[in-house]
């Protein structure tokens, strides 16, 4: 069975995460930038630990600069995704990164990447919105600044907020704020929790951010109580199998939770992350799931059929999706 044709629904992507290593490049060339330490003998991403992944991410993202760099990427990361099958794509941007959190400038960010997506819609047919997430290790502070930008440009593209980051700076209460201000926008709310920290940290972003999804989750399996309440409240899992395995968290594919969190009732759906650095694709997980766990087409659409139903676009969009 091929899973490559099968039409995916993938809610958790970083756009800058998604960037093909060899665009960095180019980009960095023509700027002057060396950014060579941050690449491999093949080309690829170099880290060795998710805090060395976060500097090179971070190292990568500053040299997309322009809006125009961003509408290059967009369109870039959107061909790459819509070539394995997906037609539904939630990714995250961040105003830090663009235009360092100053409205206007985010405003002209969000346009571009914004228009990019509607020319790949147009070419591919791909859906693509967009989730504000902030840096939990830049701060609360620079968190509510994020979460205005969303505030202001919150509607049928920019769709969800969120946060991404160390999870162990800090704890989730500390953005409570930057999550009221999205929740009365009408943003939909993710956290990542439960990668790098256990139960507490998902049940914290549960209870101080009141998010209806979960960024990995994962580490939810290690408290039964968790997964009953998970399971309970509907909540949706973001699971990144290939990029868990990839940063270390579980040894090989038949140690990674999701199969045992979804025979719990959990509503787990499948996304890629950071694509690149973590050697994966949407079609490359499918296939490693099918391999690991004896998922079949059956499931798969299961799944899809969950993602659909939690992403943050409008009920238009969906049906015209389904
Ligand atoms: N930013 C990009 N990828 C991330 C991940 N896996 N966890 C936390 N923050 C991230
Ligand atoms: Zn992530």
């Amino acid at each position: 069975m091929s899973l490559r044709a099968l039409p995916k629904v993938e809610l958790h992507l970083h756009l800058e995460g998604a960037a093909p290593p060899a665009l960095i490049r180019d980009m960095a060339r023509a700027r002057h930038v060396d950014l060579s330490g941050i690449f491999d003998a093949a080309g690829g991403y170099r880290y060795r630990d998710f805090t060395a992944f976060l500097r090179v991410y971070e190292a990568a993202t500053a040299v997309l600069q322009t809006p125009e760099d961003y509408a290059r990427l967009t369109r870039a990361v959107l061909e790459a995704a819509a070539s394995e099958g997906v037609v539904y794509l939630e990714t995250f941007v961040s105003p830090d990164f663009c235009g360092g959190r100053d409205l206007l400038a985010w405003r002209e960010y969000l346009d571009a990447i914004s228009e990019a997506a509607a020319a790949s819609e147009r070419d591919s047919g791909i859906v693509m919105r967009a989730i504000v997430t902030c840096i939990r290790h830049f701060g609360p502070d620079k968190a509510r600044q994020a979460a205005l930008c969303a505030a202001e440009t919150a509607g049928a593209f920019l769709v969800g907020f969120g946060i991404a980051g160390a999870e162990t700076a800090g704890r989730p209460g500390d953005f409570a704020y930057a999550f009221d201000m999205a929740r009365e926008a009408g943003l939909g709310l993710t956290a990542h929790a439960g990668e790098w920290a256990g139960p507490v940290s998902v049940r914290e972003a549960l209870d101080d951010l009141r998010v209806s999804r979960i960024g990995h989750g994962v580490r939810a399996v290690e408290d039964p109580a968790l997964v009953d309440r998970l399971a309970e409240a509907g909540t949706v899992l973001e699971v990144c199998p290939g990029s868990n395995i990839a940063l270390g968290l579980y040894p090989d594919w038949r140690a990674h939770p999701i199969d045992r969190l979804r025979a719990a009732g959990v509503k787990v759906t499948v996304s890629t992350d950071d694509p690149p650095f973590f050697h994966t694709t949407m079609t490359g997980e499918y296939d490693r799931l099918a391999d690991a766990f004896g998922w079949e087409a059956a499931d798969f659409a299961d799944i899809n059929r969950i993602a659909m139903a939690a992403a943050f676009c409008d009920e238009a969009t969906k049906d015209a999706i389904a």
